[in-house]
């Protein structure tokens, strides 16, 4: 039985542009950006998971033991080098529910009503169509379904000096 209230988990990292006020926000407060602790009470075994924007796998493999032998985990990932990577781990664990698509979360190669649970670290504020990848998102979650996902986002407008500033876009 699943155990929660809430269908959406946010969990955020309030960042000031100057990097002067940084503060961690969360509702609950937990963390900033630090999936890999998945809420295990949103996770029934059997679920099916999408993780949005998988890079090598991590919360997927958390996800797999959490779904266990009768779920299904789909990591979708826009990069050769990231799907490479965790399919060659996923092979190295031994995991067998869980695959590896090539994908944007703009346009998710998954199929209508499909995941019990969507989770995501990281990568909405990445999407260059952020209401075309909520839009996804919607489309493949299960009526009654769940979001978790940790992200970045900013409160105030953000400086034309930042906006031009390439750095400050860029890892
Ligand atoms: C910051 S990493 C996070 C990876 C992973 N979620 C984690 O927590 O380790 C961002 C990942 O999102 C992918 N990504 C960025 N924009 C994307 C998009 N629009 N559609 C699909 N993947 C995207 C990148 O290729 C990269 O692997």
């Amino acid at each position: 039985m699943r155990q929660v209230g809430p269908h959406l988990v946010l969990y955020g990292l309030r960042v000031s542009v100057d990097g002067a006020d940084d503060e961690v926000v969360g509702i609950p407060a937990v963390g900033a950006c630090m999936l890999h602790q998945l809420e295990p009470q949103l996770f029934v075994s059997s679920d099916n998971v999408v993780d949005l924007g998988c890079g090598a796998g991590f919360d997927c493999f958390v996800a797999s033991g959490l779904v266990g032998d009768e779920g299904e985990v789909v990591g979708v990932d826009m990069t050769d080098e990231m799907l490479s990577k965790s399919r060659a781990l996923a092979d190295e664990l031994g995991l067998n529910n869980i695959e590896f698509r090539d994908g944007l979360l703009e346009e998710l190669p998954v199929e209508d009503a499909w995941a019990d649970v969507a989770i995501s670290n990281g990568v909405i504020n990445l999407c260059s169509d952020k209401k075309k990848a909520m839009a996804e998102i919607y489309r493949i979650l299960k009526p009654g379904g769940y979001l978790q996902f940790a992200d970045i986002a900013n409160s105030k407008p953000v400086p034309q000096a930042a906006v031009e500033n390439i750095d400050l876009w860029t890892a």
